[in-house]
């Protein structure tokens, strides 16, 4: 890409991410911006604030060299100093405040952008800051997403069904032992926990076609899966027991029909979409009664990105261009996961589908920096949160951005959580003798 390419790649990207920040923030009254719709979440009002005050603190102060605009609020969207459930109490900038102080910072920014260098520091190599802030911005869209699924009332969002299943899948595929690259030492814009790329041999193992879907899921529940504590880990059942999970976040029952809330509509749960809004650890019960386990990370990346005629990893399953919407379910623009063996056209070179887009994927590793991890351009952006707290989750949603979504980009929760677009796949060793 020549410079003038990347510029305008970033202009474009900065006003797309920003078209859905006001949308997402434009569908509802001040009332619903300034409250707190879960203690898990901000108010809606914070993040939009926060997406202008990293801006500014990356773009126009770190790259542009420029004064604080607004020091006095710098703290109130630090987001390691207020945890999210004590953000509402802060004397946050008003809607309007807000609107006007992130319209002044991309003012700014599409000057800098003109002008600032896009070579030569490793900050703004390949145009890296402003991707990031990027990439941010989309990051925090796909929390206000689940801010939205949180929030009671009427529903303000509507999009179109996404694509149907297509033709005929295996139920799951063996992927040979062998090494594979994971991570990318070459993406201009992959975050430093996605670096560098390195070799990981993986024995062979089989991996599902397509994500666990809610009649998968249904079946679990069926045969008393949330009863029986030998489907557990320890950890997993003490957290059953104690928030008294008996299905996936937003489900219920009514007579003999599981219905759920989907951004305020209430529907029959659909059999064949992916099951989503599940943590870790009930994904972890699922495979344990399924008679499989969950993927490693590095068995999830292989199903995705390796392929084995060339010898090579491929930037996405389908191979190196971008997505596009026959390739996967991203960038919501639908409110929705695709069923089960959507997107063919999205396949992996093993034939694996949906890996990109629908529904976050739980995979049973920690989050871990790989071998020669540098942390860049802050230890806060992944460093921090390196150990066996977090559990990884791969491949984006139905919410994620394009542009925040690559086969190597990584995602980390903890194991309790699902007010998130996650749901996952099983995997399970190959017998001997087996893609050997
Ligand atoms: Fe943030």
């Amino acid at each position: 890409m020549t410079g003038e390419d990347i510029r305008s790649r970033a202009y474009d990207l900065l006003t797309a991410a920003r078209e859905r920040s006001l949308a997402l923030t434009g569908c509802v009254g001040e009332d619903d911006l300034i409250k707190q719709h879960s203690r898990l979440m901000s108010p809606l009002v914070w993040d939009l604030a926060h997406v202008g005050s990293q801006e500014e603190l990356w773009l126009l102060r770190a790259v542009g060299g420029q004064e604080p605009m607004r020091p006095e609020i710098d703290s109130l969207y630090d987001a390691f100093e207020h945890p999210r459930a004590e953000r509402p109490r802060l004397p946050l900038l008003s809607p309007e405040e807000s609107r006007r102080y992130i319209a002044t910072v991309r003012e700014r920014v599409v000057g800098l952008l003109e002008r600032s260098p896009i070579e030569g520091d490793p900050l703004v190599e390949n145009g890296f800051a402003f991707g990031m802030i990027v990439q941010h911005e989309q990051q925090h869209d796909e929390t206000m997403l689940a801010t939205h699924q949180l929030r009671e009332g009427v529903p303000v969002l509507s999009a179109p069904p996404p694509a149907a299943s297509s033709g005929w899948w295996p139920k799951e595929v063996l992927v040979p032992a062998g090494a594979f690259t994971m991570g990318t030492s070459t993406e201009p814009w992959a975050l430093d926990n996605e670096r560098p790329a390195h070799q990981v041999h993986v024995p062979a193992y089989w991996i599902d076609t397509v994500p666990v879907s809610n009649a998968d899921y249904l079946a679990f529940m069926e045969a008393g899966g949330y009863e029986r504590r030998e489907l557990w880990s320890a950890g997993g059942w003490a957290h059953r027991q104690d928030a008294g999970l008996t299905g996936p976040r937003f489900w219920w029952r009514e007579g003999g029909t599981w219905l759920r809330r989907r951004f305020g509509h209430v529907e029959p749960v659909p059999p064949d979409e992916p099951v989503v809004h599940v943590c870790w650890y009930e994904a972890e019960a699922y495979a344990s009664w399924a008679g499989r386990r969950l993927p490693t990370e590095a068995e999830w990346e292989k199903a995705a990105r390796h392929d084995p005629a060339a010898g090579r990893s491929r930037r996405y399953p389908w191979g190196d261009e971008e997505p596009g919407a026959a390739h996967a379910n991203l960038g919501q623009r639908h409110l929705q996961a695709a069923p089960v063996g959507a997107y063919p056209a999205g396949a992996s070179a093993y034939g694996v589908r949906q890996l990109i887009g629908d529904v976050w994927e739980w995979t049973s590793s920690d989050f871990r920096g790989y071998p020669g991890f540098a942390a860049f351009p802050y230890r806060e952006y992944s460093e921090v949160f390196f150990g066996d707290e977090y559990k990884v989750l791969r491949g984006g949603s139905f919410a994620t951005d394009p542009v925040a979504c690559r086969g190597t980009f990584r995602n980390w929760d903890y194991p309790i959580r699902r007010q998130i677009f996650s749901g996952f796949r099983t995997a399970r060793d190959a017998a001997p003798g087996e893609g050997v």
